[in-house]
C-alpha cells in the first residue's frame, strides 16, 4: 500500500495505474441510501482502518470503502501476532481488536483530504464509516462511544456502519442482543435526526446468530429505521477446515474470514433478504473472491458487496475481475 502510495504521488504513474485497474460501466452505477455508487464492489471496513489509502484505493477501482472500526481514543490492538494466514484455506484469522488512529486524528485526516480532493465525492467515491467502541469503555457506555465516533465523523463519511459483531474486543458481541441494540441505535437515529440532513445508517453483524436472533436484528432494523445491514464479519467457528487442526490450535482466538466464510454468510444474507425484503437493503461481505462469488450474492438479493480476505489472495485486481464479470458475464484472468 505504501508503495502504490508512492506511485499515485506521481500524476502520470497513478493515470496508469487507474487506466489498468479501474472499469468503468453504466450498468454497474447503482444509487442506494440516496448515494451514487459507481460501481458495486467496495473494501470491507478493517483494512483502511486509519483512511490513510482512500486515494490509492479510489485508483484501484473500488466503487467504496468503509474506513475503521473507529474508536473515540486511538487504541493499539492487541499484541502481535494477530493476524494470520490459511493458504489452503483461502481464509484468514484475525485478532487486531480494533488497532486504530481515534477519530479526532481519522476526522482531521478526512478533513484534509476533503480540502485536497473535493471532486472525489463528486466522482461517485463514498466513504462509509464503521465505529465502535473503546476496549476499555464498559458496554453499559457504549452508546457514548458511538454516539463520539458518529458526531465526529457526521460531515466526513458517507454513510455509517455500527459495528457490534468483531469477535475481537471483548463483550462486543453481547450488544447485538436486542434491548443493548436498540439503546445505541436509537440514541444514533436521534442525533441523525438533528442534522438537517440525514446519512444513512447501517449495522454490521456476526455470521454465527442464531435464527430468532436475526429475527430480532430484522424487528429492531424495522422499528428504529436502520438504512440497511452489512452482513457478515467475521466467524468464530474453525468449522471445516483444511489446515490442520494443531496449526489452528496455534493460531489462537480470532475472526476467521475467506472462503470458509463465503456458506454462512450467504446463508445470513438469504434469511435477512427472505424476512425483511428489498425494504432494508443488505451489504454482503464474507468469502467473495471472484465475479461468481459476487453474483451469488447479488442474485440472492445483497445490494452492494464487499471484499476484504479475497483481496489478500487475489490481489488488486479483483475489483476490475468482479465488476468485468459482472458486466459481460465472463471470467477474466
Ligand atoms: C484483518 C482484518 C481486520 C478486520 N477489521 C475489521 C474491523 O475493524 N471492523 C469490521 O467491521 N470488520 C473488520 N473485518 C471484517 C471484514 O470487514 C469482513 O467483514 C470480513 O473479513 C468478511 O469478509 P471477507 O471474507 O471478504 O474477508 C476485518 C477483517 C480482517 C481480515
Amino acid at each position: 500500500m505504501n508503495n502504490l502510495k508512492t506511485a499515485c504521488n506521481i500524476p502520470f504513474a497513478k493515470k496508469i495505474i487507474e487506466q489498468n485497474f479501474k472499469y468503468h460501466h453504466p450498468s454497474l452505477q447503482k444509487n442506494l441510501f440516496g448515494l451514487e455508487f459507481k460501481n458495486p464492489v467496495g473494501l470491507g471496513a478493517g483494512f483502511d482502518k486509519n483512511a490513510l489509502y482512500l486515494r490509492e484505493l479510489e485508483a484501484l477501482g473500488f466503487g467504496f470503502v468503509e474506513i475503521g472500526t473507529v474508536t473515540p481514543k486511538a487504541q493499539i490492538g492487541n499484541d502481535k501476532p494477530r493476524l494470520f494466514r490459511l493458504p489452503k484455506d483461502k481464509a484468514l484469522i484475525n485478532r487486531m481488536g480494533f488497532n486504530n488512529d481515534g477519530v479526532y486524528t481519522i476526522r482531521k485526516r478526512l478533513e484534509d483530504r476533503k480540502v485536497q480532493s473535493s471532486k472525489l465525492k463528486a466522482q461517485g467515491f463514498i466513504i462509509g464509516g464503521n465505529i465502535g467502541k473503546n476496549k476499555i469503555t464498559a458496554n453499559e457506555d457504549a452508546w457514548k462511544d458511538y454516539e463520539i465516533c458518529f458526531r465526529e465523523l457526521f460531515n466526513c463519511v458517507d454513510y455509517f456502519v455500527v459495528n457490534v459483531s468483531s469477535p475481537n474486543t471483548p463483550g462486543l458481541r453481547e450488544l447485538q442482543e436486542k434491548d443493548s441494540l436498540r439503546k445505541i441505535l436509537s440514541h444514533l437515529q436521534i442525533i441523525n435526526h438533528s442534522y438537517s440532513t440525514q446519512k444513512p445508517l447501517l449495522l454490521k453483524i456476526a455470521p454465527d446468530l442464531t435464527q430468532s436472533q436475526l429475527d430480532d436484528i430484522i424487528d429492531l432494523a424495522f422499528e428504529v429505521k436502520l438504512d440497511g445491514i452489512v452482513a457478515t464479519n467475521t466467524t468464530i467457528s474453525r468449522d471445516n477446515l483444511l489446515t490442520e487442526t494443531a496449526a489452528i490450535e496455534k493460531m489462537g482466538a480470532g475472526g476467521l474470514s475467506g472462503k470458509p466464510l463465503q456458506k454462512r454468510s450467504t446463508e445470513v444474507l438469504n434469511y435477512l433478504v427472505g424476512n425483511a425484503g428489498s425494504k432494508l437493503p443488505i451489504i454482503a461481505s464474507g468469502g467473495i473472491f471472484t465475479g461468481a462469488d459476487a453474483k451469488e450474492k447479488l442474485d440472492a438479493g445483497a445490494a452492494l458487496i464487499q471484499v476484504w480476505t479475497g483481496f489478500i489472495y487475489e490481489g488488486p485486481a479483483i475489483v476490475k475481475k468482479i465488476n468485468k464479470f459482472l458486466v459481460t458475464g465472463n471470467a477474466v484472468n
